[in-house]
């Protein structure tokens, strides 16, 4: 528990994990699978406001539009929505919920609280049925990687999950966003099944994000980070609540800054116990908490009494 204080109070460090993260971290640094190679700043901590105010200014969500070689080519302006997913709802959500996956929300009772929003964000395979106390069980939106899509393990075709929601899928893409090497050589095959499955339900709506999207979501981490993070995409959390905050006014964010109920148990719907879920092996998870948990504006001004969610207020549209 002493490990959330240090966390979430000061600057993170990759010193705060165990060896074996450590260990995990530097690997992933050495192997540089998606040729990151940032060039700008890294600068220490700003303040929340001036912090949230960069994310909106160089978060503009953008999924594929099919109007891209080699998408445009291949017929893609058809296959895609033909409603953006910014306009999908006409007008901005008020007060949106991210329920985060972590096995410290179970137990929480927050159920009734997260379905009271207008709209509720969820991720991969995390399940309502059974959970319905502490997570609710409304579902607006899913966001998907690709493993949901291609591996079989997932149903994704005939689980109840996918259905009834809007679906936004991603895959980590090489950092230089050349969509011709993605297309050939996706880190899962999504975009085979996102064919199919928009073929056979057209009126669901689906959406592939914009690799561009989450490399800027990456860039903006590490420029407000000293350390040299991960050079893999965000976790789906972090891309989850930067949509969010594209999408309504007011984002509560549940369990992704850990809460006093923090554990080791990865998913509340899992028997699956690694710190790596929380502070992140693959994804660069410590850092991205890092730089969200300075947009607590209210923690700023009420010092830190809440103990299971973080709520961003955002400002109002400026458009
Ligand atoms: O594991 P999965 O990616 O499906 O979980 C959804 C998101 O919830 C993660 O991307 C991460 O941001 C967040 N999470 C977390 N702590 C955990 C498990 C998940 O912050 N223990």
């Amino acid at each position: 528990k002493s490990v959330v204080h240090r966390l979430w109070k000061g600057s993170v460090s990759v010193g705060m994990l165990s060896p074996r993260l450590q260990r995990a971290v530097k690997d992933y640094l050495s192997a540089n699978k998606h040729g990151v190679a940032y060039k700008g700043r890294r600068s220490a901590r700003q303040k929340g406001k001036q912090l949230l105010c960069e994310m909106k200014r160089k978060s503009r969500v953008r999924t594929l539009d099919g109007a891209e070689l080699p998408f445009s080519k291949l017929g893609w302006k058809r296959i895609v929505p033909a409603s953006p997913l910014q306009q999908l709802y006409g007008s901005r959500f008020g007060s949106c919920a991210v329920v985060t996956s972590a096995g410290a929300i179970l137990h929480s009772g927050l159920g009734k609280e997260i379905d009271s929003h207008d709209a509720v964000l969820r991720f991969n395979s995390a399940p309502t049925e059974g959970y319905e106390r502490d997570v609710g069980n409304k579902t607006t939106i899913r966001i998907i990687n690709s493993q949901i899509l291609a591996n079989p393990g997932y149903h994704f075709n005939t689980s109840s999950l996918y259905k009834n929601v809007t679906l936004v899928a991603w895959d980590p893409a090489p950092y230089a966003v050349n969509l011709h090497k993605w297309y050939s050589s996706p880190d899962y095959n999504l975009f085979t099944p996102y064919i199919e499955h928009r073929k056979h339900f057209p009126a669901q709506p689906f959406y592939i994000l914009h690799p561009k999207f989450i490399w800027q979501l990456w860039d903006v981490i590490q420029g407000n980070t000293l350390e040299n993070i991960q050079p893999n995409p965000p976790s789906s959390g972090f891309i989850g609540i930067m949509l969010m905050m594209s999408l309504c006014e007011e984002v509560h964010v549940y369990e992704y800054i850990p809460s006093l109920r923090q554990t080791d148990l990865c998913h509340y719907h899992e028997r699956y116990y690694d710190a790596a879920c929380t502070l992140g092996a693959y994804h660069p998870l410590l850092y991205e908490k890092g730089a969200i948990s300075i947009l607590d504006l209210a923690e700023e001004a009420h010092g830190p009494s809440r103990d299971t969610r973080l709520s961003l207020g955002l400002a109002p549209p400026t458009t």
